[in-house]
């Protein structure tokens, strides 16, 4: 038993859209639905399915229209899909998805590099978007560099505090914290992630990790320990902003559903089958892949004993009495 038994997490997989987005050579369009259709059987709560972004910024993810309209949508899972714009937004109604995640920078400098657009154009835009689409579909909200920019250095707590109270004022219900070039640190998170829900409640919020520094599951126990229940987090550990640079991998989803499991907290996703399905991953980017759960097996894999010590169980060195040991006469 631990605190959290039973508690409800959600997973969010996002290897299909950061993860693909990042890699160099194009994964054909129907591996892509053959693997979003594996997904969908998992258990996670939601995919981010593609993005629709302009093509020259992001050539990966050209085929949004035809992914998005193609793969088999199973009742329960939530399809997003990124988007910049209005544009992305129109692109992604007519195919029908059930969420429009918008995205936006946090930050100044990351802002003009990612999208062109500084973060207070990206709120005049998403005002517009919400309140003629938000009847029609879902909206959320990433927050880019909101633990830090690889540009400008520190994002202020109060400077996220500020965006989201914008975002609120348009209606919109659900945010997701991205940290989009793994500058987080636990303390941070705690600190950031208990002040959005203190202050509100009535919000969804998602926090979005990547594990370039080796933070990410600590970062993803921060957030929880705050009192966060969803997780963005990529197959294998893919991901990165091709814009951002140092960027790479986000939370790898099998290893974040491990240590969740572990933990006691449910997650709804089926560990065995999704590292069945990471397992095969190496062969469609074509190159070996981060996650560790895959490659080491979950916690509770045994090993049958050495054959030497399965004929001979007997110790072949005297047993030293704890005794001997307390007195330091070893020798
Ligand atoms: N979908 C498809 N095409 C789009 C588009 C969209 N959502 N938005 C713009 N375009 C096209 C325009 O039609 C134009 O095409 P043209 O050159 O053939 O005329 C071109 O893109 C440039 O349009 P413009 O409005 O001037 O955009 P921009 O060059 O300032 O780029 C973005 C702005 C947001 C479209 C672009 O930077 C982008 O798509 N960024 C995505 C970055 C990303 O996904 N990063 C990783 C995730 S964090
Ligand atoms: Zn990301």
């Amino acid at each position: 038993m631990t605190k959290f038994n039973g508690k409800r997490v959600y997973i969010h997989e996002v290897s299909v859209r950061d993860g693909f987005q990042i890699e160099p050579e194009f994964i054909p369009t129907e591996k892509k639905i053959a693997l979003i259709n594996a997904l969908s059987r998992s258990g996670v709560a939601k995919i981010e399915v593609t993005s629709f972004t302009s093509p020259k910024a992001i050539p990966g993810l050209a085929d949004a229209e035809v992914v998005m309209q193609e793969i088999n949508r199973e009742p329960g899972v939530v399809y997003a899909a990124l988007v910049p714009n209005r544009r992305g937004c129109e692109r992604a109604i007519s195919c029908g998805v059930d969420e429009i995640n918008l995205v936006m920078s946090s930050s100044e400098s990351h802002g003009l590099a990612n999208l062109r657009m500084t973060p207070e154009q990206s709120l005049i835009q998403f005002a517009a978007i919400a309140s003629a689409m938000q009847d029609a579909v879902r909206i959320n909200v990433s927050l880019s560099t909101a633990f830090g920019c690889p540009f400008d250095g520190e994002v202020p707590l109060s400077r996220v505090l500020y965006l989201v109270e914008r975002i609120a004022d348009m209606g919109i219900r659900s945010v997701t914290l991205c940290d989009t070039t793994g500058m987080a640190n636990p303390a941070q998170v705690g600190e950031l992630c208990s002040a959005v829900n203190t202050r509100w409640p009535e919000l969804q919020f998602t926090a979005h990790f990547h594990n370039t520094r080796s933070m990410g599951l600590a970062n993803a126990v921060a957030a929880l320990e705050a009192g966060i229940d969803r997780f963005d987090a990529s197959l294998g550990g893919l991901g990165g902003c091709p814009f951002a640079p140092g960027a790479s991998g986000n939370v790898c989803t099998e290893d974040l559903v491990h240590m969740f499991e572990a933990m006691g907290l449910k997650t709804g996703v089926d560990l065995g089958y999704l590292l069945d399905i990471a397992r095969e991953l190496p062969e469609i980017v074509r190159h070996e892949v981060p996650g560790q759960v895959m490659k080491a097996g979950p916690w509770d894999r045994r090993y049958p004993l050495p054959d030497d010590l399965m004929r001979d169980p007997a110790p072949k060195h005297p047993v030293v009495a704890p005794s001997s040991l307390a007195a330091g006469r070893l020798l």
